[in-house]
């Protein structure tokens, strides 16, 4: 019995020691999360579900209005955050950028009075739409927009910019970037095109990807302070309403929402973004924001997503005062909630969370909805290292505004520029030429950075964007101001609305022509976003129209330059024109980039991320059925058709050329458990170094369901030296050439499919079908 107690004694010192020695096992955040919910009441749960904007806690004579300058209200910060618990603010104050010390100073107090003064010390997480750059930060560094970094088909660039741009956030105190938007660009009268990475599935899947990862760092890492949780938007098939117009109903079939929409959302939860917004409009007449099949069934269930769903701007009382699918305020929050969202966005009041709190203690919303909700959110603010590290220091980030990141936005800005028509290689300039800079977009930074740029509606660019280059001061400095002759024909009226111009005198400009040996013609579109960007009319301006046909008229050549955030019309005045250079919206580098590449410092190999339309009528993108080209169906019908684009999908040329051969397919036919390889030589045949992207397009010649034109693969950018080739080489598995069937899951079909690169052709067959079984489908 001794002995035995002797023993027992023995192994438990033994075990002590055991015990002491081991690691401790660092606590995972989904841990760390579950023990703090099991220490919250209800009202401290709906507090963190609630996200109110930073105009609500500061000093002002409203909630929509903040004094200048800018401070933060004590008492109204203590009744967000500890009177309703408030775990989320958004936004500036007053619409406008501030310093990354002033956010500094206000991040700061908020989170001393979250992380001090409330019951469970839980940090506040703060959010901003840094889309491309910190939006709201003066003297950040402002990349091209999404849709100018989609032209680039540069995979490094886009998650480079994505890494400058999380440092740059952080630097302002900020861990959470509303950003990136993986909607598809497919209507180029959405006044939200540019903030897309373009029309094509495969492309948008790619970049978001890059994205996600330059933001989040490799693996998720958030906790890191140089990287920020990321949110996909907004989820799903936000771009694509009947109208054109933002936040009207869409008609998207499930074949359509799976095949097109959902991938790149998919890919990018796979990369493991953290968080994800929803949609502010109606599919099928079902506000998204209320869809329970889209947001729990298919993005929490089928998609796996773990993260926080969190609103777009009020989109829970829009349910109530613009949708009508609820008859109270209170049901609004009832509907929004059972469907799946985590987070609202309220962000004027603090009424959700009333409603929300009554609604559980009525039994109407589960407390296990709440609990997923809070899980998430709270999971979200450990993975981020909230909790140990509230408020990151702008002393700590000296790489913020700098000289090296000004550069990879140029780097960016210089890719990105599409060269669209270059008549007789009249492009580059050589630097002795007279030229006459004309137009709206020629001397504004504005029109060259678009929305999101120090203010919602990018109108303050010119002040924060000062010290930049604007074209015209780009092209004088390139080419001597003595060279340079500037009038500008038609201004924006900046005061008005985006779309109103003023200063008309289109006179001017044509009488200057005389003396000058080219005229760049800068046209486009002023900055806007959202609902204020909707457009009554895709045709470019009829000011901006008589100016440049003016311009035709004198002789001259005319080069147009396209700083605009979506493809407006342009075929009256193109056919007269001598070259075409597409700026998208370039940022705060784009008036230095446009003008190194006139110049030929720079060798464009940017390529559109969208179909250039040509008429109103016919908005179609690349991957269309056959069925819209019956011009080029041989026995289809016996009548006339047309079918007519300005510019394809994916074209862009270069200062030097670039000829394909050798297309190869590894095997002739493949069953779809095999791989297929597919490889192409490239080479230069000009006399310049350049880029060139090589763009794989499969098309499916037979199918159940009836087959796009073609689809893009694979894509990748390659530099040549002058005479240099290269090999490029493409892997494709059958579930890469898949598409959506008829029961609506991933298929392939036996049969042929045709392989295109550049202007060569090719052929294998698949020998067998296959069905993918990912997912549930039926939504
Ligand atoms: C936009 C979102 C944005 C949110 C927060 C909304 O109006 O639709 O894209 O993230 O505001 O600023």
């Amino acid at each position: 019995m001794k002995r035995i107690a002797g023993t027992w004694c023995l192994s438990l010192v033994l075990m002590f020691v055991f015990q002491a020695q081991q690691p401790v096992q660092p606590v995972s955040a989904n841990e760390r999360a579950e023990a703090l919910l099991a220490k919250m009441t209800l009202e401290e749960k709906v507090g963190q579900m609630a996200q109110v904007t930073l105009d609500v806690i500061t000093k002002g004579e409203s909630e929509y209005v903040s004094d200048e300058p800018l401070q933060i209200d004590m008492a109204r910060v203590k009744k967000a955050l500890i009177d309703y618990k408030i775990g989320s603010v958004l936004n500036t104050a007053n619409n406008r950028a501030r310093s990354t010390e002033k956010w500094h100073e206000i991040i700061s107090q908020i989170q001393e009075v979250a992380t001090k003064e409330t019951r469970l010390k839980i940090p506040v997480i703060y959010g901003i739409d840094a889309i491309h750059g910190a939006t709201y930060t003066a003297g950040a560094t402002f990349f091209p927009q999404q849709i100018a970094q989609a032209a680039t088909w540069n995979r490094a660039l886009v998650k480079h910019g994505a890494e400058i741009c999380a440092y740059e956030t952080r630097a302002s105190a900020i861990p959470w970037s509303f950003s990136p938007v993986l909607d598809l660009g497919r209507d180029p009268r959405f006044p939200r095109l540019w903030e897309t990475f373009g029309e094509d599935v495969y492309l948008t899947s790619e970049l978001g990807k890059q994205m996600v990862e330059g933001y989040e760092g490799k693996s998720g890492d958030v906790k890191n302070p140089q990287h920020v949780a990321s949110t996909l938007k907004h989820f799903l098939g936000y771009q694509v309403p009947q109208s054109g117009k933002d936040r009207t109903p869409a008609f998207i079939p499930e074949i359509e929402l799976r095949e097109r929409h959902l991938p790149a959302f998919k890919a990018a939860i796979d990369a493991g973004a953290h968080s994800i917004m929803i949609n502010s409009g109606l599919i099928n007449g079902i506000p998204v924001h209320a869809d329970q099949n889209i947001l729990t069934k298919l993005l929490k269930e089928e998609l796996g997503f773990k993260g926080v769903v969190v609103t777009d701007w009020k989109d829970i009382e829009n349910l109530h005062d613009r949708d009508k699918v609820a008859t109270t305020q209170k049901e609004a929050v009832k509907l929004a909630i059972n469907a799946g969202i985590d987070m609202s966005m309220i962000p004027y009041n603090f009424r959700f969370c009333d409603y929300l709190i009554e609604l559980v203690k009525e039994g109407e919303v589960p407390m296990s909805r709440i609990d997923d909700a809070v899980r998430r959110i709270l999971t979200l603010k450990f993975d981020l290292g909230l909790f140990e590290k509230p408020v990151t220091n702008f002393k700590d980030y000296p790489e913020f505004g700098s000289k090296a990141f000004e550069q990879s936005a140029y780097q960016a800005a210089s890719e990105a520029i599409t060269l669209l028509k270059n008549n007789n290689n009249l492009l580059p300039f050589r630097k002795t030429a007279r030229i006459l800079v004309t137009g709206p977009n020629a001397n504004t930074m504005r029109a060259l950075n678009g929305g999101w740029s120090y203010s919602w509606q990018g109108e303050k660019a010119d002040e924060f964007g000062e010290k930049y280059n604007t074209i015209l001061e780009a092209l004088q400095l390139k080419g001597g101001k003595q060279n340079i002759t500037f009038i500008q024909g038609v201004a924006y009226n900046n005061g008005g609305k985006y779309w109103e111009e003023k200063d008309v005198d289109i006179d001017a400009a044509v009488k200057a022509a005389a003396s000058v040996d080219y005229i760049v013609a800068c046209v486009g579109e002023n900055s806007y976003t959202e609902k204020p960007g909707d457009l009554h009319d895709l045709t470019l301006s009829a000011n901006q129209l008589a100016l440049v046909k003016a311009l035709n008229k004198t002789g001259k050549p005319v080069i147009l330059v396209l700083n605009e955030g979506r493809p407006r019309l342009i075929s009256a005045i193109e056919k007269d024109v001598q070259a075409v250079v597409h700026l998208y919206l370039p940022g705060n580098l784009g008036g230095d980039a446009a003008a190194d590449v006139l110049y030929g410092n720079v060798n464009p190999s940017g390529k559109l991320p969208y179909t250039y339309p040509m008429y109103a009528n016919t908005l179609v993108t690349y991957d269309h059925k056959l069925s819209e080209e019956q011009n080029k169906m041989q026995g289809v019908y016996d009548y006339e058709s047309d079918f007519a684009i300005q510019y394809p999908f994916g074209f862009g040329l270069s200062y030097t050329s670039f000829t394909y051969s050798d297309l190869q397919v590894s095997k002739a036919s493949f069953t779809p458990d095999e791989k297929i390889t597919v490889s192409v030589t490239v080479k230069n045949t000009g006399s310049r170094e350049g880029k060139e992207v090589v763009q794989l397009f499969v098309s499916d010649l037979y199918a159940s369901v009836t087959p796009d034109v073609k689809r893009l693969r694979g894509f990748e950018k390659i530099t040549l030296k002058p005479g240099e080739s290269q090999k490029v080489t493409f892997t494709l598995g059958a579930r890469d050439i898949a598409f959506v069937g008829k029961d609506l899951h991933w298929i392939v079909e036996k049969g042929e499919y045709e392989v295109n690169i550049g202007t060569l052709k090719s052929k294998f067959s698949l020998t067998e079908a296959k069905t993918f079984r990912e997912g549930a489908p039926q939504l």
